[in-house]
């Protein structure tokens, strides 16, 4: 029997396979989280860690735990939390859970491409707060999101996820990645894909080279009725830049999942026109939300039973 820490408490059912093979799962009565140096204190004597993309899991935390850690899975697919090359060079596997959430996080890609592109905050908003005095045949005038074209950049799971919903929509679709897909619609450069595209749809892992991939300069590159959709990391956009593109008009409206700094949001993002702000909630449904848990204890299960889980992160 091994032991387990796991950071937070997942959903219900979640840490099932942790249960059925016999291993101790370790962690707080309340689901406060653990700050680092609770963190590092943790891992002392686990064989394992169940984390979620909140924690950050560097070499502090794994030198703490390199004498017994043997594997670290985190509840999600992006695992920019979590130092990989500093596990791997202590010997420690790390896992995520690619594949389970990709069609509810490209429902909700689409929920904001629809929210922004037809205004429906602002609009919403004004009916509850008692601005709509009735119907006008210029009000809220959107973009349509049918029949647009939609630039993906990253085309991944969950870029491709989000390119089937478009066929529905009768869009033409381009994707941009740094390796030629060789399937119609492959844009090699970035700048030419962001001024061919009405809809942006950002799809990568945050990496040292996605970073800040969209600035002022590709800002400045989209269409003025363009809207950018972003489900990925925060940090992937600059979102001082984006705010400052909706307050000018250099593009249309935002549809922004996660930021740069959470749970912080930037003022002048919070502020400005045309963006719907969502917390994070990609994946959240019930039934993703624990499967990603599901899926990311079986690959703790496999690792210390000696097996390699399929959800294992290759070396960088
Ligand atoms: P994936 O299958 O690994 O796809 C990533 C795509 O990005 C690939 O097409 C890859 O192609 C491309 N890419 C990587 N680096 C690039 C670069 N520098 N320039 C251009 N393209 C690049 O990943 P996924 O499963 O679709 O997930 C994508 C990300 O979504 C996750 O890493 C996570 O951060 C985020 N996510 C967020 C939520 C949420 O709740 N909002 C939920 C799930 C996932 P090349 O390698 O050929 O460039
Ligand atoms: C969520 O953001 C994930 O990466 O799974």
């Amino acid at each position: 029997m091994a032991r387990v820490l796991v950071t937070r408490r997942l959903p219900d059912g979640g840490t099932d396979p942790l249960l059925a093979a016999g291993h101790e799962i370790v962690g707080r009565d309340d689901d406060t989280p653990f700050t680092p140096a609770e963190l590092v204190d943790a891992v002392r004597d686990v064989d394992a860690v169940v984390c979620l993309l909140t924690d950050r899991i560097d070499d502090a935390v794994l030198a703490a735990g390199a004498d017994r850690l043997r594997v670290v899975a985190n509840v999600a697919v992006g695992y920019d939390n979590v130092d990989v090359t500093a596990a791997h060079a202590r010997g420690i596997a790390v896992c995520n859970t690619p594949g389970v959430l990709d069609e509810t996080t490209a429902d909700l890609a689409f929920l904001l491409m629809l929210a922004a592109a037809r205004l429906a905050h602002e609009a919403e908003a004004d009916l509850r707060e008692d601005r709509w005095h009735g119907w006008g045949i210029n009000q809220y005038l959107g973009r349509d999101v049918h029949g647009a074209t939609l630039g993906l950049v990253g085309y991944g799971r969950i870029g491709r996820a989000v390119a089937r919903r478009a066929t529905g929509f009768g869009m033409s679709v381009l994707h941009h990645t740094r390796t030629d897909t060789g399937e119609p619609g492959h844009v090699g450069d970035l700048h030419r894909l962001l001024a061919d595209a009405d809809i942006v749809s950002i799809h990568v892992p945050l990496t040292d080279a996605t970073r800040g991939l969209i600035g002022r300069d590709e800002l400045a590159a989209m269409r003025p009725h363009a809207v950018l959709v972003n489900t990925a990391r925060g940090p992937v956009v600059d979102e001082g830049a984006l705010a400052d593109a909706l307050a000018d008009g250099t593009i249309f409206a935002a549809g922004i999942d996660v930021f740069e700094r959470e749970p912080e949001v930037h003022p002048k993002l919070l502020a400005a026109p045309r963006a719907v702000l969502l917390p994070h909630i990609g994946s959240a449904s019930v039934a993703t939300r624990t499967r990603m848990a599901r899926v990311a204890c079986d690959g703790v299960v496999a690792v210390l039973a000696g097996s390699t889980p399929s959800n294992l992160v290759a070396a960088g």
